[in-house]
């Protein structure tokens, strides 16, 4: 596992992007897809904007590009203000010219009875696609990696799962309150996220300062699954001051 601290969110978050589309087009080069892991949250925003920009102003296509992201709140509407489905829409996949088959978010619209064939054939997809090139995470207070709570295995694959407490009250002002904040999602597994040939993950702020500690130092522990991470051969972590100010 590797870090690398940025002054600020902004250049960090253009180091991504450019790591993103130089994959993208080295593939295009080839003939070849490209295919990523991508996250939701505040925290991947910026990468976002910034490859809707390429795409905008230097040409950047998504046409050879497959995406699978992590999780989604379930029960959940896509269309809904909260939806992890919507968010997509809104700040990358409305923006770029990717082919819509080729765009992957779990559907939390499905009946409790579907879910477990749904899970495995969302995996497959991942391997018929050739596995993931590059997963991108954010991390969550709970040392939570996609929605992988703590308690979650190293071999976890995609499933349906509870949300921590504490997830839950980092969401409740999303959801103009606790009460209103789905109790389950639907998450790639820790095992998913492994797999993947690169990961890079992003933590911006203080608040993620402790977890980033305990991820990087800390022995690795279901109780903080983003410490599993210390076992990946292609790990970056990249973070800001803030968020890097507890390590030592
Ligand atoms: C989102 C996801 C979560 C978030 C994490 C941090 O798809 O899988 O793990 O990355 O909860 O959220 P933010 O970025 O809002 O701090």
């Amino acid at each position: 596992l590797t870090t690398e601290v940025f002054k600020n969110s902004l250049h960090a978050s253009q180091v991504v992007a450019e790591e993103i589309a130089s994959l993208i087009r080295q593939r295009q080069g080839l003939g070849k897809m490209a295919v990523l892991g991508l996250a939701t949250g505040s925290t991947p925003i910026k990468v976002y904007e910034e490859l809707v920009r390429m795409h905008r102003e230097d040409g950047l296509s998504f046409r050879n590009v497959i995406t699978f992201n992590l999780d989604e709140y379930y029960p959940m509407d896509p269309g809904s203000i909260h939806s992890y489905h919507r968010f997509m829409q809104e700040h990358l996949f409305d923006h770029i010219d990717i082919e819509p088959e080729n765009v992957h978010i779990p559907n939390g619209q499905l009946s409790e009875e579907q879910i477990k064939k749904y899970c495995l054939s969302y995996e497959n997809k991942i391997e018929e696609a050739g596995g993931l090139d590059i997963q991108v995470l954010g991390i969550g207070r709970t040392g939570h990696i996609g929605f992988n709570e703590p308690g979650s295995s190293l071999t976890s694959k995609t499933r349906l799962i509870r949300l921590d407490r504490v997830t839950q009250l980092d969401a409740a002002s999303d959801f103009f309150g606790l009460e209103y904040v789905p109790q389950r999602a639907i998450t790639m597994g820790v095992g998913t996220i492994m797999k993947a040939r690169k990961v890079i993950l992003m933590a911006w702020g203080e608040g993620k300062s402790a977890v980033i500690q305990e991820s990087v130092e800390g022995e690795i522990t279901e109780s903080v699954p983003a410490t599993f991470l210390q076992h990946h051969p292609n790990c970056l972590f990249i973070l800001d001051e803030a968020a890097a100010s507890s390590l030592t």
